[in-house]
This record gives structure tokens, C-alpha cells and sequence, in this order.
């Protein structure tokens, strides 16, 4: 079955007209692969499961191999882009039963003190290594981080070990961190410059930490090259990621200015992530966009659940459903059914998730009248995972060309961190 777009929990009068604007898509999906439309140098993802380097993805899994085999935790140094998409692969391809042999620690996304301060002190007593992340090689976030860490791995190992302990993911040239990993002798591996933050999954940024969590990072890309291949049909009628675009823009034209993005597994909590920095950071531009959001059902349905129900309409669903999940439990008979669940004995969870799944549906749409789209996938697995990460990249290139801005670029980034350097002294602010 695939990634299956559904548009059955949507009313016809909400429904955008495919034909009408079969052209158009045409057109954007013909600047998209010609490269010429706005910000186009940095579509280097488009093809990159054609173009990428074999010898250094040999390199990476050999690496990663040595990590597994020598340490016991792995620390990812990184924000955004940089560290959102392997951490929803490893969030959500490992789990209790099916655990990594190295626990992994996220530092470098925030400058929390608590949080920073507490996971140096954990570290002081493991057998870590590091691999930090950045594109530009200046962000505070993940420098802060990075120097506090290797800081710390010097002082427990000495230089000469710290350095077969990090691994570096940068820019080919340029950037203090380019700088000081080649000074210091580190491994690296390249984030091509055509390829911006959080459409780097597909490169060693994700490659790299994926492969340290044990997983199958070829397979990964098998992913990704299907859904390269599925979604370049420039007919509107059999591509899927741009028949999402298309609606989304349509909602957007509609008046429905926030997208939620529902899943009924805790497992997709960060791939929620990763697909809100993807849509945000792209069309949140020239006073423009929709606003993602994200939820996971039915936690959220005893909370935001009542918003969605009956609150102010400023809002359209896309509910991400997994058909078979990876594991299942019966419920058991009870002789006195004191709790009155009898009915569901010898029933599945993930049957009675599915009727929550449908009734939600129904409640949202036919009752609230919110229009759902529904992302169907038969399975969870790291080659699926790798076909959707490149459904969402294409269907946003898509959308934000529908929408009339650059979707590679991120100015607004830069405000805050000008106002921020000045405050913090750095030279030239
Ligand atoms: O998508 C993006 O471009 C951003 O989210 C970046 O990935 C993020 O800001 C981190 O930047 P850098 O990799 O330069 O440290």
C-alpha cells in the first residue's frame, strides 16, 4: 500500500479541484526539477539518492560501527535541522523491546541550564562519544554545547582519545567548526551546501547518528529513492505529496490558517517535530503561512481534544495513521469483569486504537465539520519512514511555490540571533 493520501474526511465544497489546477502544478513541478524557481540551488536533495557519495556512506557506517563497539552512550550535538530528523528515526524505530546499544543524549538544541547542567554531570560516568552537527559551524546553541562536552571527554580521556571520540558533521569549507575539527583531527563527514538544515536528513547529518543507533541505513535510503522516484509525476492526478500540497493550500486560501498534525502512536512525537521545523521554517515567510501544530491521539483528545471539537475554526487536521503496528497486545478475560471490559476481551490494542482512530475522524469532521486529511501507511519501518520523509520534503517545496515565497530560506532566524550576540558581547554586534 504504500504512503495513501486520503481526502474522504473532507466536504466536497472544501475540496480543491485537482483539474483547476493541474497547470499550474505542472509549471511548479517543471521550475522545481529545471531549478529555477525561488531558492532553487538549495533543492540538492531533490536527486540526492542518485548523486550522494558512496565511499563517504561506507565511511559512515564504518565509523558508526566503531562508536557501537566502543562506547556506550552517544552524545548529539545539534539544533533544528541538524538533529530533528535522526532523532525521529531513532525515536521512532527503537523502542523497549528493540533498544540501541548505546543510549543516546541530545544536547546543543537549547541553552537550558538545568538541563545541560544535569546531563554533563550524567556524563561524567559513561563511556561517551560525541558527534556534533552544524551546517554554518557558528550556532550558539549547539557550540555552547559542543565545547562543554568535548571539555569534559578531554578531561575524563586526554586529547589524543577525545579525538577518536567525536565526529564531526559540517559545512566542506568553512565555519569555526570545519576549523576546529580539522584542527583537532576529527573524522568529518560533509553536509553538502546545497542542501539546507531540515532537508538533511537524507545526508550523513541523519545517516550518521541513524547508523549509530544500529539501523539499516541503506534501507533508509531505498526509502527515500522510492519516494523519489513515486512523487516526480508531475500529473496531479498520481502524485500523492503534491495532492497533499495542493490542499493544504487550498485550506489555506479558505481561511484555515494552522495545520495539526495528528498521530495516534507516541512514537511519531518527534517526527512531528521534524515536520514542523520542515513546514515552518519554510512558508513562514512575507507575512504568510500555515502554522503547524501537532498532537498525538488519544492522549491529546483529553486535552486539546476538546478544542479541536468545539473550538474556534481556525484549523485543519492531518491525521498520519499506521495500519499495523510493530507490536500488539490482547486484552485478557477477566472471570467477574469488575472493570466491565468483557466486551473487549480477546480484542487487539491496536484494534480498539483503530476504532478511536475512526470515531475521532468521524467526531472532527461530520460533527465539527474540521476538515481531515488522512497519511496512511501500512507499516512503520526505517524504509517507509525514509519514502515519508521524502513525501514531506517534496509536498513542502510544492507548497511553499504554491504559496508565493522561498521555501528554502529562513531570514527570520537570523532576528533573534543578531539581538542575542549584541546582548551577549559577541565581536561585530
Ligand atoms: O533548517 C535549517 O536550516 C535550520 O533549522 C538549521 O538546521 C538550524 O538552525 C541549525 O543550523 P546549523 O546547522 O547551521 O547549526
Amino acid at each position: 500500500m504504500g504512503i495513501k493520501v486520503g481526502f474522504d474526511y473532507i466536504r466536497p465544497e472544501m475540496m480543491v479541484d485537482f483539474d483547476e489546477c493541474a497547470e499550474k502544478v505542472k509549471s511548479i513541478d517543471h521550475m522545481i526539477n529545471t531549478k529555477t524557481g525561488a531558492g532553487a540551488y538549495y533543492l540538492g536533495w531533490l536527486d540526492y539518492p542518485n548523486t550522494f557519495d558512496k565511499d563517504e556512506l561506507s565511511r559512515i557506517i564504518k565509523k558508526a560501527e566503531e562508536f557501537r563497539k566502543n562506547y556506550d552512550t552517544f552524545v548529539l550535538c545539534g539544533i533544528g535541522g541538524s538533529y530533528l530528523g535522526a532523532r525521529a528515526a531513532i525515536d521512532s524505530l527503537l523502542s523497549f523491546h528493540k533498544k540501541s546499544s548505546m543510549e543516546f543524549i541530545y544536547l546543543g538544541n537549547d541553552l537550558d541550564p538545568n538541563y545541560i547542567t544535569d546531563a554533563l554531570e550524567y556524563l561524567k560516568n559513561k563511556n561517551f562519544c560525541i558527534c556534533v552537527i552544524s551546517k554554518s559551524g557558528s550556532t550558539t546553541e549547539t557550540s555552547v554545547s559542543f565545547r562543554l562536552v568535548r571539555k569534559l571527554l578531554e578531561s575524563k580521556v586526554g586529547k589524543e582519545k577525545a579525538k577518536d571520540a567525536i565526529v564531526a558533521i559540517t559545512d566542506k569549507t568553512k565555519g569555526s567548526l570545519k576549523r576546529l575539527a580539522d584542527k583537532e583531527g576529527y573524522t568529518t563527514f560533509i553536509l553538502p551546501d546545497n542542501i539546507g538544515g531540515r532537508f538533511s536528513v537524507i545526508t550523513p547529518v541523519g545517516l550518521f547518528p541513524i547508523a549509530c543507533a544500529g539501523i539499516d541505513v541503506n534501507e533508509l535510503l531505498e526509502g527515500v529513492k522510492e519516494g523519489m522516484i513515486e512523487y516526480s509525476n508531475p500529473d496531479i492526478h498520481k502524485n500523492a505529496a503534491y495532492q497533499y500540497a495542493l490542499e493544504r493550500n487550498f485550506l489555506y486560501n479558505q481561511g484555515y490558517k494552522v495545520e495539526i498534525l495528528a498521530s495516534y502512536e507516541r512514537r511519531l512525537q518527534i517526527f512531528s517535530e521534524w515536520w514542523k521545523q520542515l513546514f515552518d521554517e519554510s512558508e513562514g515567510k512575507d507575512g504568510k503561512g500555515v502554522l503547524t501544530a501537532s498532537v498525538t491521539f488519544t492522549t491529546d483528545l483529553h486535552s486539546l481534544g476538546q478544542f479541536i471539537q468545539e473550538g474556534s475554526k481556525i484549523f485543519y487536521e492531518t491525521v498520519l495513521y499506521i495500519e499495523n503496528p510493530s507490536r500488539d497486545t490482547v486484552i485478557p478475560h477477566d472471570e467477574e469483569d469488575p472493570d466491565g471490559l468483557n466486551y473487549l476481551e480477546g480484542k487487539t490494542v491496536s484494534w480498539i486504537n483503530k476504532q478511536a482512530y475512526t470515531g475521532t475522524l468521524q467526531a472532527h469532521s461530520h460533527t465539527a465539520l474540521n476538515p481531515n486529511i488522512t497519511i496512511t501507511l501500512d507499516k512503520w519501518d526505517v524504509k517507509e519512514l525514509g519514502k515519508l520523509f521524502y513525501f514531506f520534503m517534496k509536498a513542502c517545496a510544492m507548497s511553499g511555490y504554491l504559496l508565493g515565497v522561498n521555501p528554502f530560506n529562513q531570514p527570520g532566524v537570523e532576528v533573534y540571533k543578531k539581538n542575542m550576540f549584541h546582548l551577549l558581547g559577541k565581536p561585530g554586534y
